[in-house]
């Protein structure tokens, strides 16, 4: 979509758990005058679904953006208990920092409201979605509205892995793992998607270099972020040797902005809801050994360096 005066390039709605990683995300897009965040939805994942929403909305003050709509989604999986990652991201899901109760009140709309409302009132394929926790949102639309599947310009989701397998169990990354339903709903609904996996995010590393170039921002956002990917780089470092934390989430705001830094393969994604081992395994055809279509651009690499010199930046034009 081409970046007029009037209209940003992309205009998105971000759905996530915030989550340090998600924050980086949310932050990356209000610093990128190419993106229009439409809103906020937040749903159950890092953390429960009360603490998404309050640190949704603190990431939104920190960067002085009171005027983004927060939608609160969905508490639980469709169809499973919920399953949280306090071991990864602290109590509040934003550990590191203490920032302070927001000020801003949560739209009262339901987030799966939101969506439908947004996917319906907007020009057919000119809203990205950008799920970067558990799908429950997204599916929970899709099954109550099918007719905004067609009307979703484009899904941009961090999720699954195929070489890096599993971080949550051998076989499925956390945010599939947590609602396989959801995801399986997502990858057939036939909007066009494009997957950020472990296979790219676990090579955008915020190695020592690279927190010292947030922490030397001389900003509050730069020193949340810096205090940030100190905190949960603990369970990459321990369990994977890293040496530093993976920039999840905000990966898939840089491919929006910088596509040109990955590369990917159009292939076919299927989701196992139903393996003794596997359930939350994305089912990467990355070698195109089976007859099933095409259904996702499912990213390979990213060009480490160029991505952490854009997303500085980027970042540092915040509160500056
Ligand atoms: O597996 C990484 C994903 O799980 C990221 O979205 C992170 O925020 C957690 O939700
Ligand atoms: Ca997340």
């Amino acid at each position: 979509m081409e970046e007029t005066a009037e209209r940003p390039a992309h205009r998105i709605v971000i759905d996530t758990d915030p989550g340090q990683d998600d924050a980086v995300a949310i932050l990356l897009a209000l610093a990128s005058p190419e993106i229009e965040v439409l809103g906020i939805t937040t749903v159950a994942g890092n953390v429960p679904l009360a603490l998404t929403s309050a640190n949704a909305r603190k990431v939104c003050e920190l960067a002085g953006r009171r005027d983004i709509p927060v939608f609160a989604g969905c508490d639980r999986p469709l169809a499973r208990d919920l399953v949280t990652a306090e071991h990864v991201h602290g109590r509040t899901g934003l550990d590191g920092t203490d920032l302070p109760a927001p000020a801003m009140p949560l739209q009262p709309a339901h987030a799966v409201d939101f969506l439908i409302k947004t996917l319906r009132a907007e020009p057919a394929g000119s809203v990205t979605l950008v799920p970067i926790g558990p799908l429950t949102n997204i599916a929970a639309a899709l099954a109550r509205a099918p007719d905004i599947a067609t009307r979703i310009g484009r899904i941009v989701l961090m999720g699954g892995a195929y070489f890096q397998v599993g971080n949550v169990t051998p076989a499925a990354e956390f945010n599939i793992h947590v609602d396989p339903e959801a995801a399986a709903a997502v990858f057939a609904c036939g909007a066009p998607i494009t997957v950020v996996p472990l296979d790219v995010t676990h090579k955008a590393l915020v190695t020592p270099p690279r927190l010292e170039s947030f922490r030397a921002m001389g900003t509050p956002v730069g020193a949340a972020i810096a205090a940030w990917t100190g905190f949960f780089e603990r369970f990459d470092k321990a369990k994977y040797g890293a040496p530093g934390a993976p920039l999840h989430d905000p990966c898939t705001i840089a491919w929006l902005l910088a596509p040109e830094l990955f590369s990917g393969r159009e292939i076919n994604v299927e989701i196992e809801t139903e393996g003794r081992f596997t359930t939350g395994m994305t089912v990467a055809d990355w070698w195109r050994v089976t007859d099933r279509p095409a259904n996702a651009l499912f990213l390979g690499d990213v060009d480490a360096d160029a991505l952490f010199t854009m997303m500085t930046a980027r970042l540092a034009t915040l509160g500056a």
